[in-house]
């Protein structure tokens, strides 16, 4: 049969054909999705990349060996089949398929392979486990969704390739065995044979190579770049990721930004089909924690943070006042429609502020219900003296009067039947708590619109940022990110008062992207080193080469990188980039399909000079 197959070329996809084929002899192969057998009629489902076909192999028109072969496939068992395209009969069409209004008319069947019964069904959405999907990727990805992702992955890919060469960048691939880079991370190690006890780092970004490139002369870099960060894992992290990768010489942030909405244009234009408006939105750094609580906003739905420590602290309330007068603040947001939430929600609603770090979570329901608010608002315009006063519902009321609620209240722009969240705390963490509360509610009450995409630049960062942990100023960015002019000479009094040449790009809340302007000068990046504590001699040894690079004509230059994973999983709809990503690693940054990381044996231990010492 194999022999036969020889002279068989395959003419069409299963899932191409349609009735513009009618009448045709076509070749088809794939894997059997199933078989129902009708007695002298058996119809397989036969897949491929394409879709779905029906074909037919009826005992009164085949010979019998063929009809015996078709009696014996299973799922997943690899066919080809030749036959002719016919018309179903009326009332067997399929309107689900594209394929539906026709099936193939089998005159000759090869089993090209068998298979074992695959451990979960090979369909669309199937929920079997994921450690088990992991295990058997090869199989999870012959399922239509995963090939729909991988393939709009492609066109991403190629997009960005096309509308990138049209702006005169180069792709430059830069090295993955490289010294450290600085993005905050752990880094993976890996040992040199030849230089006993030296190690490489894989790159936690190209940040450094794409400098040394501008300092090259290339102008206009690109990279599809592999990246790796040993961090805990997250659903948008993995610890091997891929990122759209630029950088360019003699520009300023406008430039780059719209650089990446151009890709971003084309990306929509040649992966979606659709039309993308820019150029994006932009929120000052300030604006975005302030309002959304976050630094990655999803701004798709409202629910916003509101200042009310002024009027708090004029209230009885002694956790309000006391986070105010601690130069703390009270902060809260209005919740539509949520003052029919019972006891018991509210309680875990603190319960899940706590979660965040809440110290508490004060609320306040505005009586009344919807209609209600659409007679007061019909009673506020028919009434000729003042509004009826509103009442409220809550723990705290008593210390605070009602007159203090009623203004409150107004500044949320609240009305009956509104929940009003308030968090005492120091500034971060009140922003924080009701930035992640905000996203919290927002899912739980269906609040978040779909099929909209909220592009946004976040610009004006601070250069800097306090690590509460390590009690030490970090980088907000990287330590190679330009402070802003006017910021220069903040380095010395009030570094964190320093804001710097750094915007993110996020999407629906999620981070996509974060690039800088860099510094190019000596003297100005070995101040930030110090700034950072890495004192003289060991920024010489971690970054010499880059500082030296700088005293031959450094040009100035900026970039920034697009976490493509996280791109394709939002574009694709999905929740986690796993399901974006061929091959991903398992929460514990392992692949459940080939057993990485493995154990090595003793004779390639030795030869790298190492021993191990493992946890008792
Ligand atoms: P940054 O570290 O912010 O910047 O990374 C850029 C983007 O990469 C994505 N990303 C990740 N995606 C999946 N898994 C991860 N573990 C992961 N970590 C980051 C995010 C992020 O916005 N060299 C700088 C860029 C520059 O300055 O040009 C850098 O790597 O979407
Ligand atoms: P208490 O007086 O501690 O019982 O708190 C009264 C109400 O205030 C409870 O609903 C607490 O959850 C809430 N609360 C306590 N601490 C805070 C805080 N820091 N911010 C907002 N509400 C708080």
């Amino acid at each position: 049969m194999a022999t036969a197959l020889l002279s068989w070329r395959r003419t069409d996809g299963c899932g191409t054909l349609d009735e513009k084929d009618l009448g045709r002899e076509v070749v088809l192969s794939g894997w059997v999705q199933g078989t129902r057998d009708h007695g002298g009629l058996i119809f397989i489902d036969l897949r491929d990349r394409t879709g779905l076909v029906q074909v037919a192999v009826d005992a009164e028109t085949v010979p019998p060996a063929v009809f015996a072969d078709a009696e014996t496939l299973r799922s997943e068992f690899v066919v080809a089949v030749r036959g002719k395209v016919r018309g179903r009969p009326e009332g067997t069409i399929n309107p689900r398929l594209g394929t539906g209004k026709i099936e193939v008319e089998t005159s000759a069947l090869a089993i090209l392979n068998a298979s074992r019964t695959p451990p979960f069904y090979i369909e669309e959405g199937v929920d079997a486990d994921e450690m088990v999907r992991l295990r058997y990727r090869y199989l999870d990805l012959r399922r239509p969704d995963m090939q729909r992702t991988l393939i709009l992955r492609h066109k991403i890919i190629k997009a960005m390739r096309d509308d990138l060469d049209r702006q005169g960048f180069l792709e430059i691939e830069t090295p993955c065995l490289t010294r450290s880079t600085p993005e905050g991370a752990r880094d993976y190690l890996v040992p040199s044979r030849v230089l006993p006890g030296r190690f490489f780092a894989l790159p936690q970004s190209p940040q450094l190579f794409k400098q040394l490139l501008m300092v090259a002369g290339m102008d206009k870099y690109f990279q599809i770049a592999r990246c790796f960060r040993d961090e805990d894992l997250r659903a948008d992290r993995q610890p091997e990721f891929t990122q759209l990768d630029l950088e360019m010489s003699f520009v300023d942030a406008d430039e780059i930004m719209a650089v990446i909405e151009g890709v971003m244009a084309e990306v929509y234009r040649q992966a979606l089909g659709r039309e993308l408006s820019v150029p994006f939105r932009r929120m000052s750094h300030e604006e975005a924690v302030n309002r959304f609580g976050s630094d990655k906003p999803d701004v798709r739905f409202s629910l916003e943070l509101v200042d009310v420590s002024d009027l708090a602290a004029a209230s009885d309330f002694q956790v309000f006042r006391q986070a105010v007068d601690g130069g703390g603040m009270v902060k809260a947001i209005r919740v539509p429609g949520a003052g029919t939430l019972s006891r018991q929600d509210l309680d875990r609603l603190t319960e899940t502020a706590k979660g965040y770090g809440a110290k508490g979570l004060a609320w306040v329901i505005v009586e009344g219900n919807a209609e209600g608010k659409a007679n007061a608002n019909a009673a506020e315009r028919n009434a000729t003296g003042n509004a009826a006063e509103p009442s409220f519902r809550s723990p705290i009321a008593k210390f605070l009067p009602g007159d203090l609620l009623s203004r409150i209240s107004a500044r949320l722009g609240s009305g009956p039947g509104d929940l009003l969240l308030f968090v005492a705390d120091r500034r971060d963490t009140a922003n924080l708590v009701l930035g992640q509360l905000r996203l919290h509610l927002a899912r739980e009450r269906g609040l978040v619109p779909e099929g909209e995409d909220a592009f946004l630049w976040i610009v004006d960062f601070p250069l800097f940022e306090y690590d509460e942990k390590e009690k030490r100023i970090s980088s907000a960015h990287h330590p190679f990110t330009m402070p802003k002019a006017e910021s220069i000479p903040l380095l010395d009094s009030d570094p964190l008062a320093a804001r710097a040449h750094h915007y993110d790009l996020v999407l629906n809340g999620v981070e996509l992207g974060s690039g800088s302007l860099r510094i190019y000068r000596r003297d100005l990046q070995a101040k930030i080193f110090g700034i950072l504590g890495l004192g003289r001699e060991e920024a010489e040894a971690k970054f010499g080469f880059l500082l030296e690079a700088f005293d031959y004509g450094a040009p100035p230059h900026g970039g920034i990188a697009l976490g493509l994973d996280r791109l394709v999983m939002l574009l694709a709809g999905r929740s986690s980039i796993r399901d974006c990503i061929a091959f991903p690693k398992t929460a514990s940054s392992a692949c459940q399909l080939t057993g990485a990381p493995a154990e090595v044996d003793s004779r390639q231990l030795d030869e790298l000079h190492l021993k191990l010492r493992l946890p008792g």
